[in-house]
């Protein structure tokens, strides 16, 4: 006899996207590329899945400091100090690790503090309602990452008001601003870099425009982190000179390849800040090999290895960005390490991943609703540690790809360009 779970559980199943991709499971197994079990790791961004070797493009461990020995070092130092895990809220107490660890963010980026985070969906989930009280408002980029949504949500459950504005559009952040008076203060929350389309915010407009309605800027830089701006501290210092007026928050599990993700700005926002995110109160720390690793890593992107790594990483970029472009693919991205290419439909993006799996290299098929419906893209992460020779295989094997599915080429030449672009963007 089935229970109240069993019962629910089923309906969930029927309920919108559970159902599309329960489908999508049985219809095309083979496509899906999803869910997969990564057997063994090799050099120069290798793994073998199901018993083949492929050349990886599906890692944000952009400068390929996951096998940097100094960072494998820390993290086999840091289990040997500290062990596995310390096993308590920060409420209570933190290892020596993360306030070093915290201090390294801070003068790195050139901030006053900082604030680590297990991830950076927590740190959003955990800091935007922290910000806000019922006479404030936070307004979101409507393609701003769904963690900050998340966030949003979660102050709006508590009285605070919300709204989404155009993306990349100061302007409309204006009219929704006025539109939402009277409110004390006002948090404007963007990306730093918009991954899938490239697209990077205008700081400056948007600074602007949050000041003259008493708001500050809150910028997700997760993607820019490490691989964006001077010493790769990402896009606000360059963009706006400082960090006056804005809070950035960037990731320590994709360029640094360590696991976290931290909030940075003034002192005494941090400190308040702290006081009053419920994820950091009520949830456990990054556990302490993790936080010696950050130090080691942050060591390594301060040190002048830095310089070679980016150069490298930007090399290789501009070579698969090339390599796509002279085919005729239509390429989104290249701000940031991951290049996209534009092949529209559901089912032949996934036929195109497909193939390229099948051709020896991993690409990340990205469909509705990462990306609107029938604005399907292959996704590839380039990293500091694939070889010039794997990204011309890729290229070549894009090659291939156009002449064995000429629909894909049909769907990324003949679409309109502008509107294309407008509509690849991640939800
Ligand atoms: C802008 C942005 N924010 C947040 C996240 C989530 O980061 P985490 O995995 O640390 O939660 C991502 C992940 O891709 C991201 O791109």
């Amino acid at each position: 006899m089935s229970t109240p779970l069993d019962r629910s559980i089923e309906s969930l199943a029927r309920t919108g996207m559970t159902r599309f991709f329960l489908r999508m499971f049985d219809d095309a197994p083979d496509l899906l590329l999803k869910n997969l079990t990564v057997e063994a790791i090799g050099p120069d961004r290798t793994f073998k899945i199901g018993g083949k070797w492929l050349r990886n493009f599906g890692s944000d461990s952009f400068l390929g400091l996951d096998q940097h020995p100094a960072v494998i070092a820390a993290v086999e130092r840091g289990v040997r100090e500290w062990g596995a895990h310390n096993g308590t809220s920060r409420a209570f107490s933190q290892v020596e690790p993360q306030c070093e660890a915290e201090a390294k963010v801070a003068q790195w980026l050139g901030t006053e503090d900082a604030v680590i985070y297990p991830s950076v969906t927590l740190a959003n989930m955990g800091a935007l309602p922290a910000l806000a009280t019922r006479h404030d408002v936070i307004v979101l980029d409507q393609y701003a990452h769904n963690s900050m949504e998340e966030g949003m949500r979660i102050a709006k459950a508590r009285g605070v008001r919300t709204a989404k504005f155009a993306h990349n559009d100061p302007a409309d952040l204006d009219r929704v601003l006025r539109g939402l008076r009277p409110f004390r203060h006002a948090i404007v929350a963007i990306d730093g870099v918009y991954s899938m389309s490239g697209q990077l915010p205008p700081l400056q407009d948007f600074q602007r425009v949050a000041q003259s309605h008493d708001g500050f800027l809150y910028v997700d830089d997760a993607h820019g982190t490490g691989v964006l701006g001077t010493n790769g501290r990402g896009t606000v210092a360059d963009a706006l000179g400082g960090y006056e007026n804005t809070l950035v928050v960037g990731s320590l599990s994709k360029a640094v390849s360590c696991l976290g993700g931290f909030l940075a700005g003034g002192r005494d926002a941090i400190e308040v800040i702290k006081l009053r995110s419920n994820s950091l109160i009520f949830g456990g720390p990054v556990p302490p090999p993790y936080l010696v690793a950050v130090c080691a890593a942050l060591d390594v992107i301060m040190s002048p290895e830095y310089a070679c790594l980016r150069s490298t990483l930007d090399a290789n970029v501009r070579r698969l960005v090339d390599g796509a472009s002279n085919l005729g693919y239509r390429v989104l991205g290249g701000h940031v390490p991951i290049v996209s290419v534009l092949i529209g439909q559901e089912e032949a993006t996934l036929r195109a991943g497909r193939f390229l799996f099948d051709a020896g290299y991993y690409v990340q098929s990205v469909v509705f609703p990462a990306v609107p419906h029938g604005s399907g893209v292959l996704r590839m992460q380039v990293n500091a540690n694939h070889t010039p020779e794997s990204v011309d295989g890729l290229v070549g094997a894009l090659a291939e790809l156009i002449k064995a599915f000429p629909e894909c080429d049909h769907e990324s030449h003949h679409r309109n360009s502008a509107s294309a672009r407008r509509e690849a963007i991640p939800a």
